[in-house]
């Protein structure tokens, strides 16, 4: 492709902090991990960050550390990646499914709101592209009615609400960190929290159930666990990215507002909203237009890579309904997304040009 999607932002320090690691002998999780936890932590503004294997490791771990399983129901949006509600179905909590508001791309928090019922313990709300979701809202829905709110962030980091970092405001945040976000490790993700008891259990739960503060001598078993650590080599990759965080969002920004610029007069294309209140992180720039898959085809045959925005879940075959498995009303929105959303490549060192080049196939596919 003459134009990526996204290219990770791998220089001569990044490979130089690998290097180190490699030559350190010490490969698994470690020193280094803890350093890029604590980028995270740092920048996010949370209080402890606990790296794991992936975002979708880091949604199951988060719906382990409350409990939740048969009998309780967990709400998701049916517009997102398939993960948010693997995880449910994975932990055997039973998923409810409603629509997105077709503005923002986010979860209908009246349809939210109108699907929880007494078995309800968690909502797993999307922070889709890097739009913060309304925690106002999410605030209220957890006051009336007791659940917890458990945030799939795989797209946002570095976005706000109300100036506040996503990381702080839901009970867990869980990021991304796979080659698609502008921040990667390869493959990796964080649980953001502010409660030391989750905090404790997945740092142990990760590690083989190991009780990890302890001063002992040899390992102490405390619990049944798994092994979801996040490796020395993965965490060098994303803390030499996470040094330049600022200015890495700070050019993404740049980007996308050059793409509202070009894209302004165009009566094709709509472009989505972003939370009242909120600083979107622009991980995924997306747009609506018209017979989306033949526009998508020929800027592909242009050499530049569009994609489709994500999934309408009740479309396949795992979601569709059943004993531990409901849909709400009927997800036109959803699916209007899942049919026109486009996404443009916006990667750190695109230019004007590539993106001139970009809106001008654009153009020539719509007409
Ligand atoms: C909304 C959403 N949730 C979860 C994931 C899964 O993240 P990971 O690949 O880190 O498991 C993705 C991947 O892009 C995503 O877009």
């Amino acid at each position: 492709m003459k134009i990526p999607l996204i290219r990770p932002v791998i220089t001569a320090e990044t490979k130089a902090r690998v290097l180190e690691v490699l030559e350190s002998g010490f490969l698994t999780e470690g020193e280094v991990t803890r350093q890029f936890e604590q980028a995270v932590r740092d920048y996010v503004g949370c209080r402890f960050a606990i790296a794991v294997t992936s975002c979708t490791a880091g949604l199951e771990l988060a719906l382990r550390a409350l409990g939740i399983g048969p009998g309780d129901e967990v709400i998701v949006p049916d517009y997102t990646y398939p993960a948010t509600a693997d995880v449910v179905a994975i932990v055997g909590a039973t998923l409810v499914i409603v629509d997105i508001c077709r503005q923002t791309m986010l979860i209908d928090y009246e349809a939210l709101e109108q699907a929880i019922t007494p078995r309800t313990k968690a909502i797993l709300p999307v922070s889709l592209f890097g739009n913060p979701l309304d925690y106002d809202r999410l605030q209220g829905l957890k006051e009336r009615y007791g659940v917890y709110v458990v945030e799939d962030a795989a797209c946002a980091l570095g976005a706000e609400y109300k100036g506040r970092k996503v990381g702080t405001q839901a009970d867990m945040t869980v990021f991304s960190f796979h080659p698609r976000k502008f921040i990667t490790t390869g493959e990796g993700g964080v649980i953001a929290t502010n409660n030391p008891e989750w905090a404790e259990w997945l740092n142990s739960y990760k590690h083989f159930g190991m009780e990890v503060s302890a001063s002992r001598r040899q390992a102490y078993f405390k619990r049944i666990g798994s092994n979801y650590k996040l490796s020395n080599l993965l965490a060098a990759v994303g803390l030499s990215q996470m040094a330049r965080i600022e200015e890495l969002l700070a050019k993404r920004l740049a980007l996308a507002d050059y793409y509202r610029h070009l894209l302004a007069q165009q009566p094709l294309v709509n472009l989505p909203q972003t939370t009242v209140h909120g600083k979107h992180s622009q991980q995924s720039f997306g747009i609506f237009v018209p017979r989306r898959d033949e526009v998508m085809d020929y800027l592909r045959q242009q050499g530049i890579e569009a994609q489709i925005g994500t999934y309408a879940l009740h479309l396949f075959p795992p979601f569709a309904p059943g004993e531990n498995c409901q849909l709400v009303g009927d997800l036109k929105n959803s699916r209007y997304a899942f049919d026109h959303c486009l996404v443009l490549p916006l990667f750190y060192d695109m230019t004007t040009a590539d993106q001139e080049l970009v809106v001008e196939t654009l153009k020539q596919a719509l007409l």
